[in-house]
């Protein structure tokens, strides 16, 4: 019998080397309490949430707490069923009402999550005969999603427009085409160049995706992401977002003017073979949603902790994905996996929790120490994460 697991064992070992080094494995943290949306106690310890993507703090506020508990009075714990069997509830409306009020579009679906609304728009959309041209940093949804619909898959070189018009123009006439996108891209925390790409994209015939999983509730007047930011809301096909991170719970989404969108609820598989998501869930993330219209002070604060943290860090002495803060994601750029895996440990022993992010995941086989900024962040917090980076960055000789 031929081992199935054999194709793993370069990756076992090289956990193993890593464990055998002493370090707490950086994948596997338990959090034992959390008590906000910055602090939790991990190893019985407080620890300051730095990598939890909860970039608006929802997850505690008293008014999404208290509608998840209503709605679990009311419609039980789960749907037990798909969307278009028995899992449509009242809930599902109102989330997806909230989203179509959120980004004045005319469509909005809900998945369970977000890697299965890029999954399921993607692999639906974009067939066989379809290109799907692509920033080659795209999250692995999206590689999922070109994957199983079978399209053909053209990369081009990260935020890169030129690249991204010459693929364009190299595909043969009258194919479809489906140029997918990124607003803020996770791994460093750089902006794409939302403008340029959609009007290159536009101007060759494509339809445009933009995955703003990273943007939503933030960047943008009304937090709508950074096709709202660049002025080119309009102009994009479809975005697609995640409850996971801004909204504060879990599911996931696809908006869109298309005035066909409708038929993808029959047609999207990782949309009808599921079950829905549970009652409480799409009752906090209506509220969450809802919430987010109206927190142009919150965005402010977080502009904010971005900016001092990213320029405190800097100070420092360490170098970071982006020359200037464009999002809530700081990443500092690691020496090596066993370095970042040292500096990771010793910022938790501080009581700092960030993540560690090393390739595949990563662009460049790049290991980075990935801090998500909330706005719940106040600023001494802020000034604590600098003393924790100063400290542990001098333990491990990442600064002298
Ligand atoms: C860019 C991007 N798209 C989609 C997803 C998937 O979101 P979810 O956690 O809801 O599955 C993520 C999650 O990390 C992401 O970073």
């Amino acid at each position: 019998m031929t081992d199935l697991f054999a194709k793993f064992d370069p990756l076992i070992q090289q956990r193993q080397a890593l464990l055998d080094s002493g370090v707490t494995d950086p994948f596997n943290l338990v959090m034992e309490r959390v008590e906000s949306p910055t602090v939790a106690i991990c190893n019985g310890k407080r620890t300051i949430l730095l990598g939890t993507y909860n970039y608006m703090g929802m997850t505690f506020d008293p008014d999404v707490i208290a509608a998840g508990k209503q709605a679990l009075d009311d419609f039980g714990s789960g749907t037990t069923g798909s969307r278009v069997l028995n899992g449509t509830y009242a809930g599902h409306r109102a989330v997806e009402d909230a989203l179509k009020d959120f980004y004045a579009m005319d469509h909005a679906m809900v998945f369970s999550t977000g890697y299965q609304a890029n999954l399921g728009v993607i692999s639906t959309i974009a067939g066989k005969d379809d290109y799907i041209v692509l920033d080659i940093d795209s999250h692995a949804s999206i590689y999922d999603g070109c994957a199983l619909g079978n399209a053909q898959i053209v990369p081009f070189r990260h935020n890169d427009t030129d690249a991204l018009e010459k693929r364009l123009k190299r595909i043969p006439e009258g194919a479809g085409k489906l140029v997918v996108l990124e607003g803020v891209y996770s791994m460093l925390g750089d902006v794409a160049p939302l403008k340029e790409m959609v009007a290159v994209s536009k101007a060759n015939g494509a339809m445009v995706l933009v995955d703003e999983a990273h943007s939503m509730g933030f960047i943008g007047e009304r937090g709508r992401g950074v096709a709202e930011a660049q002025g080119v809301i309009d102009d994009v096909d479809f975005i697609v977002g995640t409850f996971s991170k801004s909204v504060g719970t879990v599911g996931g989404f696809c908006v869109s003017n298309h005035p066909k969108f409708e038929i993808l609820r029959l047609v999207c598989r990782p949309y009808v073979f599921t079950a829905s998501l549970p009652p409480s869930v799409v009752a906090t993330a209506a509220t969450s949603v809802r919430k987010l219209m109206d927190s142009a002070d919150k965005r402010a604060h977080l502009w904010e902790n971005s900016k001092r943290l990213h320029g405190g860090l800097r100070q420092l002495g360490f170098t970071l994905g982006t020359e200037e803060p464009q999002s809530a994601i700081i990443a500092v750029i690691m020496p090596d996996l066993e370095t970042g895996a040292a500096m990771w440990e010793a910022l938790l022993h501080e009581g700092l929790y960030v993540n560690l992010a090393r390739p595949p995941a990563t662009p460049a086989g790049m290991t980075l120490l990935r801090c998500s900024l909330c706005a719940l962040h106040s600023e001494e917090q802020v000034g604590e994460i600098l003393d924790m980076f100063a400290s542990a960055g001098r333990a491990t000789g990442c600064l002298s």
